[in-house]
């Protein structure tokens, strides 16, 4: 079965099964800063697990495109990826632990789906402890369908609970299924030990909690369900490849990056592991870059990790001989896969090339500007007897010159000297701190639905609008992240925004909060919220019945939600500071005062 062929049968199954199809959301998440991806197939539902009602009803199933940095320095073994494709199924209030599970074996098992042997599948189940039961229950109905007690097994937390994508959301344990790969694994295997022998494809969630930003549980007003299978590792399995890198999904591009180095995979291991970080990197680059709300490479957030894997490409291009940039030629075909699946990625084909090829070039040029400042400080380096580079010395090449590490260490090599690499680490790490500290604000959000970030929301709705007139209709959502303190919008104007539009804006929004106009939203197709002037991110799937949240007559805006009921709630708008973000967007921070 193919990749394309699982998308198709996964949706068909729900669909037999009264689910509603919906659409994937971007990679990128609007209005909420607890992350900076879309990491699961669940975060984008994260208003309607926490309540809100969904327009497609309480039965949902979909693709979503995923992607988690977490393990981004596993990348280059066989199976860690950055970006996947994640299809899910959710019970908004209606079935639970026994309807999902049953759901599931029969889309596995079943000869009219998957018909995986169930001899090869094992289950676990959260063992419990001080604060949430063992899940008996689950265990239960597992046993019920047929599965021996020996692969049943009872794991803690850090096997079965689902905690929040950020910090605070909906969570709860989970039911994780794997399959027998047939590899040999080690004497330790089981399901949850990652040696290649048990493979996990599903992950069933049963979501009864919320966490709270203040870390402590409040229990969900309606029990939901969140699944997730990965579509790349359920092929791999399907198919009977040892690795995610033998499926189609990635071997044009493995074809292609041999094509364009010279190299040849599966040679020797070293090549093996750049020709999949690139294979990786280029892949997750492309899909960001070409998201419906694209980010490009840049110093903050979302833009810093789309640099990182990009350089990073970069590096392990030129472990392979390339000195000029050649990433625009690898992501072409990765564009070519997924265009049918994804448009918008089809549509903005030549932004990602050009940003890829852009972001290699300034890549290019720092290193050589590196090399030179290495050069310069050469003499002084050489005096030091032991031949060790100082962490400090390597860290502030890494810090002003995006010198990476690896560089360092490499032309530290060229000269007979080591770099003192825990030295570094010590000086990254102070650094980490410090920036954590400086996102440590960055808390809550909508995510926790608290009255503070619901007011801000609904101000961003306004201020959007109010830029739109002052401004012009080029203006563009690029980005929103609202705190307990403060709203953050990103959009897209060519020039600073000069002090008297500022005013303005200011005036207009609180012109309308004055006005005390009602907050209330239908329900629409995309098409139709399109043709009524909505504000969107018009994404792929015009059909989609979605919220068009309205503010009196003065803004109309295709949202999640929530929002306040009146914009008499808002007290006073204030814009405390505009700056540049990104080529082409600047960033607006505003408050709301009583
Ligand atoms: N949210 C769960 C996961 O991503 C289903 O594994």
């Amino acid at each position: 079965m193919t990749a394309n062929e699982l998308r198709r049968t996964y949706i068909d199954f729900f669909k037999t099964k009264a689910h509603a199809e919906i659409s994937g959301a971007s990679l990128i998440p609007q209005n909420d800063p607890t992350v900076l991806f879309t990491t699961a197939g669940m975060h984008p539902l994260v208003p309607y697990l926490l309540g809100e009602k969904h327009p497609a009803g309480t039965r949902l199933v979909d693709v979503q495109r995923c992607i988690r940095t977490i393990d981004i320095d596993e990348v280059g073994d066989f199976s860690h990826l950055t970006f996947f494709e994640m299809l899910g199924n959710w019970s908004l209030g209606e079935y639970f632990k026994e309807e999902s599970i049953r759901m599931s074996w029969e889309f596995l098992t079943s000869p009219d789906w998957l018909a995986i042997p169930p001899e090869k599948l094992a289950v676990t189940c959260f063992a419990g402890d001080d604060d949430v039961p063992r899940d008996e229950e689950s265990a239960a109905v597992w046993k019920s369908l047929g599965v021996p007690a020996d692969r049943i097994l009872f794991l803690g937390r850090e096997d079965n609970w689902w905690g929040p994508a950020g910090e605070t959301g909906p969570c709860g344990p989970d039911t994780e299924i794997y399959v027998d790969t047939g590899i040999a694994g080690t004497s330790a295997s089981r399901p949850g030990v990652s040696d290649g022998k048990w493979m996990e494809i599903w992950n069933n969630v049963f979501m009864e909690y919320n966490r709270r930003a203040d870390g402590t549980y409040s229990m969900l007003g309606r029990k939901c369900v969140d699944t997730g299978m990965g579509i790349e590792r359920t092929i791999a399995i399907l198919q009977g490849k040892k690795s995610v890198y033998e499926t189609e999904l990635f071997t044009p591009i493995i074809a292609d990056i041999e094509r364009v180095t010279g190299a040849s995979y599966g040679s020797d291991e070293a090549t093996d592991i750049s020709i999949r970080i690139i294979c990786d990197h280029v892949r997750t680059a492309a899909h960001v870059i070409g998201d419906e709300a694209g980010v490009s490479p840049s110093n903050v957030g979302a833009g810093y990790i789309v640099r990182r894997l990009i350089r990073r490409a970069v590096r392990h291009g030129r472990k392979l001989g390339m000195a000029d940039p050649f990433l625009a030629s690898i992501a072409k075909t990765v564009v070519g896969m997924y265009e049918s699946v994804y448009p918008t990625l089809g549509a903005k084909k030549e932004e990602v090339l050009s940003e890829l090829t852009a972001e290699e070039e300034r890549f290019l040029a720092t290193l050589r500007k590196g090399e030179h400042e290495f050069e310069k400080l050469l003499p002084n380096l050489q005096r030091n007897p032991a031949r060790v580079i100082p962490g400090r010395v390597a860290f502030r090449l890494y810090d002003t010159y995006g010198f990476p590490i690896e560089i360092t260490e490499e032309l530290a090599r060229e000269h007979e000297m080591t770099v003192d690499r825990e030295g570094f680490e010590e000086a990254f790490r102070k650094h980490q701190e410090t920036s954590k500290a400086d996102t440590g604000a960055f808390k809550g959000g909508l995510a926790d639905h608290t009255d503070t970030t619901t007011r801000l929301h609904t101000a961003t709705h306004l201020l959007h609008k109010a830029l739109r007139e002052v401004l012009g209709d080029h203006v563009a959502q690029k980005g929103s992240n609202i705190t307990q303190e403060r709203l953050r919008f990103d959009f897209t104007h060519p020039d600073k925004v000069t002090p008297e539009e500022l005013r303005r804006v200011e005036e207009i929004v609180n012109e309308q909060i004055d006005r005390d106009l009602p907050v209330a939203f239908t329900e629409m197709t995309l098409e139709e919220a399109r043709k009524s002037g909505a504000i969107a991110l018009f994404g792929d799937k015009y059909d989609e019945v979605v919220k068009v949240y309205s503010i009196g007559d003065f803004s109309r805006e295709v949202c999640g939600g929530p929002h306040v009921g009146s914009t008499s709630e808002l007290g006073s708008f204030r814009i405390v500071k505009e700056q540049s973000s990104s080529q082409g967007v600047r960033r607006i921070k505003a408050v709301l005062e009583s």
